[in-house]
């Protein structure tokens, strides 16, 4: 059973969710947390919703079997598609980045017209604009898929000028449908953010990233499981897979020098087969 002490479990489709830990790490020095990337199936973002669910319960499987007391979904694609199923499967909290980034973006927007970036599996999923919706009707919200923002963050071209052109192109139909905030809706968004402002310098940008960090700091607050140590950041990073480059990558998400641990994960989904997850659960 999971106490004060045990850690607080993220996990993403590979190691972009780091962004997400960092800004947890920056607010609750004190908590250990245990990470989970599954570099062996990323990336998430342009599969079915009945994968990624699996490979998401599988996941949250993994992290409570290492003791974690809560979940943290650090991925925006397994937030949109799989939060309410893991909560029905997972006996501790659980905190997804999409709700926390939505309630963020409401509290920002003046207009009352929201702007979502995501991978293609977010933005079909429309989990960004129900999670809006629901802390207030009466925002309209924009969404657009921007699939190859990944792929340019990986190669570290964040500063090239394809990268401007690509994100022009991207957000001219969000900046001429009259938005006025704008949610980075995946892992990897936080780092092309000084670029965006440069093409869009009157949008208010949302980090679902930091709105992570505060939801779960509230949560853990709320559910009274703050940790009583006082040594601080105890991190551990697992991985489905190693490859060339993935060491370097996951450092540069973090800031510093980081040492994963390739693991196995079991399937916990066994008997749930990935046909049994419909769409809608
Ligand atoms: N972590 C994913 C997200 O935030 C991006 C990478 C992927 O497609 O798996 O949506």
């Amino acid at each position: 059973m999971p106490d004060n002490n045990s850690p607080i479990g993220i996990f993403d489709s590979g190691i972009g969710g780091l962004t997400v830990v960092k800004e947890i790490i920056s607010k609750l020095p004190a908590e250990n947390i245990v990470y989970l990337g599954d570099t062996e199936h990323l990336p998430y973002g342009s599969k079915s919703e009945s994968a990624v669910r699996h490979f998401s319960l599988n996941n949250s499987a993994y992290l409570t079997s290492q003791n974690a007391k809560i979940i943290v979904i650090a991925c925006n694609t397994a937030s949109a598609v799989a939060l309410n199923y893991v909560r029905k499967h997972i006996a501790v909290p659980v905190v997804g980045v999409v709700e926390s980034g939505a309630s963020y973006a409401v509290t920002t927007t003046k207009s009352n017209h929201i702007g979502v970036i995501g991978t293609k599996t977010t933005i079909r999923s429309k989990a960004y604009t129900q999670a809006i919706k629901k802390l207030n009707p009466e925002i309209k919200v924009t969404e657009a898929a921007t699939p190859l923002l990944v792929h340019l963050v990986e190669e570290n071209w964040v500063e090239h000028s394809i990268t401007h052109l690509i994100l022009q192109e991207y957000l001219a139909p969000l900046l001429d449908a009259g938005i006025d905030t704008l949610v980075l809706g995946c892992t990897h968004y936080p780092f092309i953010a000084e670029q965006i402002s440069k093409i869009a310098p009157n949008i208010k940008l949302v980090d679902s990233a930091t709105a992570t960090a505060h939801a779960v700091s509230k949560l853990i607050e709320k559910e009274k499981i703050t940790t009583d140590r006082t040594q601080i950041d105890h991190l551990e990073i697992n991985l489905t897979d190693i490859y060339a480059d993935t060491e370097k990558l996951a450092s540069n998400f973090l800031g510093r020098a980081i040492f994963p641990r390739l693991v196995n994960i079991p399937d916990a989904a066994e008997g749930l087969t990935k046909k049994a997850v419909s769409p809608s659960s």
